[in-house]
């Protein structure tokens, strides 16, 4: 069929509700002419976009498949409807279900907050109550995870130790894999939430050739993490509530960040019905990436080099002219300082009463203040991101800069289940398949390996 002059206007039924329920974004069509057939076509457009599946109608004849839409790294694609987190890059606005992040870090704590991302709602205080305990007599994990644990090199680097380790929880639930029962998919989603700091500080007593140590049920989330990574011969492992508030803070403000690579790495693998431990497990190698959970510690190391206030101009002359990038600031999203920034500045200073100040801590607020002043960063809408302080506060707390992208893993564990679960109930999810457009040779024979040159 040549579509000719036809007007094709798609009005099926999942449009029509998306169109009724758009909070901003606009309806309304787009008429597209294809300047290869002279057809015009109405797509609609709802919630601001347009169905990449209404180009398919727009073809140069019967054999044509139809056109795609081209968008390497998914600058303009939106894969999904979600209704876990809000982003204004302009305005730099973050909110977890319409909560603002900076009331979620004022008056929440981590556990509140993965409760919020995942049920869609703030707990009541009963079912707080037993979402902490649910999750706090979940910690222990298998003596047999501990002894393959032990298997790994002395020197093994925590995320890989990670990446193995919560994808091994597979092969110790194998009932996992009913992901479409709702009692077995919430069991593993305490587990996983339970079981991650374990597996993290593992990892770390591992990488420092210490002794691991067991949860203590005693403690909070992060002061059960704390002394799971800190403990050594005391009986009981006390951990200062300062410290404690920080580090459950700094879970917070990686709770969840929509769709980042990590998070569609779980979706993408998800998608395909495995059990939400090996969906976990692609997050976690997302984050092990020095592009996504490895900047602070770039940034952490680009302080350290900077070293004094005095070596800050020389630096930045060198960024301007393009020797390499101010790490910690600028964002794909984000063209206004990142909240999340903000919040890590204010925790750094009780982390500091605590631990002795750092003296990168003048450098890093010397240089934020002298970039900001620079029209080479406001021009290009350049501002601190979370990494330019966060890599402070963890290296306060004493851990190695290859511990890092753990602590992100630790608090972006509640919104990778969140998405996940929240895509296996869409209906509109399928298995993800992008397609490609094929630059390679057609129709080859076969060549006889010794006729090869
Ligand atoms: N320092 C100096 N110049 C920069 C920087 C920077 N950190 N970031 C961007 N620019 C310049 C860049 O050179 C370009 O300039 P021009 O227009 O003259 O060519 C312009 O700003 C736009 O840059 P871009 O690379 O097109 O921007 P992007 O949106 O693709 O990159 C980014 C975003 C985060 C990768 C980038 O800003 C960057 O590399 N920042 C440093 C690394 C960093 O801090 N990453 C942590 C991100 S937050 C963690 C998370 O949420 O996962």
């Amino acid at each position: 069929m040549t579509p000719e002059t036809e007007t094709a206007v798609r009005d099926g039924q999942a449009s029509q509700q998306t169109a009724d329920q758009s909070p901003e974004g606009g309806q309304g069509k787009l008429t597209v002419t294809d300047s290869r057939t002279g057809a015009t076509y109405e797509l609609p457009i709802t919630d601001g976009t347009v169905r990449a599946m209404d180009l398919r109608q727009i073809k140069t004849g019967p054999e044509d498949f139809g056109l795609m839409a081209y968008d390497p790294a998914y600058m303009n694609t939106a894969s999904c409807r979600s209704a876990i987190t809000y982003i204004d890059g302009d305005a730099g606005i973050l909110q977890h279900r319409g909560y603002p992040i900076e009331q979620l870090c004022e008056h929440s704590s981590y556990l509140e907050v993965a409760y919020l991302v995942i049920h869609g709602a703030l707990p009541t205080e009963a079912q707080l109550a037993q979402w902490t305990h649910d999750i706090t007599i979940h910690t222990f994990v298998h003596e047999n995870v501990k002894d393959f644990m032990q298997g790994f090199r002395y020197d093994a680097n925590p995320m890989g130790m990670l990446v193995a380790s919560v994808g091994a929880l597979s092969t110790f639930y194998p009932d996992a894999n009913r992901i479409h029962d709702y009692e077995v998919r919430h069991t593993q989603i305490i587990r996983l939430l339970a079981k991650m700091p374990t597996l993290a500080a593992f990892a770390f007593r591992h990488n420092m050739g210490q002794p691991y140590v067991y949860p203590d049920n005693d403690l909070g989330y992060a002061g059960n993490f704390l002394g799971m990574m800190y403990k050594m011969t005391e009986l009981k492992y006390e951990p200062d509530p300062r410290l404690e508030r920080a580090l459950d803070v700094l879970f917070i403000l990686h709770a969840d960040h929509e769709q980042n690579a990590s998070t569609s790495a779980v979706r993408a693998v998800g998608s395909t019905q495995v059990d939400p431990y090996s969906a976990v497990a692609a997050g976690v190698a997302a984050l092990y990436g020095p592009l996504h959970g490895g900047a602070n510690e770039a940034a952490l190391r680009m302080l350290r080099r900077i070293e004094t206030v005095e070596n800050i101009p020389a630096f930045l002359e060198g960024v301007k002219q393009g020797n390499e990038r101010l790490m910690g600031f600028g964002h794909r999203v984000y063209k206004n300082y990142d909240p999340r920034a903000r919040i890590i500045r204010k925790h750094l200073d009780a982390v500091f009463e605590v631990r002795g100040k750092s003296p990168l801590l003048e450098v890093a607020s010397e240089l934020e203040k002298r970039a900001l002043d620079d029209d080479y960063f406001t021009s290009r809408k350049l501002y601190p991101n979370v990494d330019f302080y966060s890599g402070l506060i963890y290296e306060a707390l004493g851990l190695p800069v290859a511990m890092f992208p753990v602590m992100f893993a630790i608090g972006r564990t509640s919104g990778w289940i969140a998405q996940w679960l929240e895509m296996v109930e869409d209906p509109e999810q399928k298995i993800a398949r992008p397609r490609q457009i094929y630059t390679g040779d057609r129709d080859v024979d076969y060549v006889p390996i010794e006729q090869r040159s």
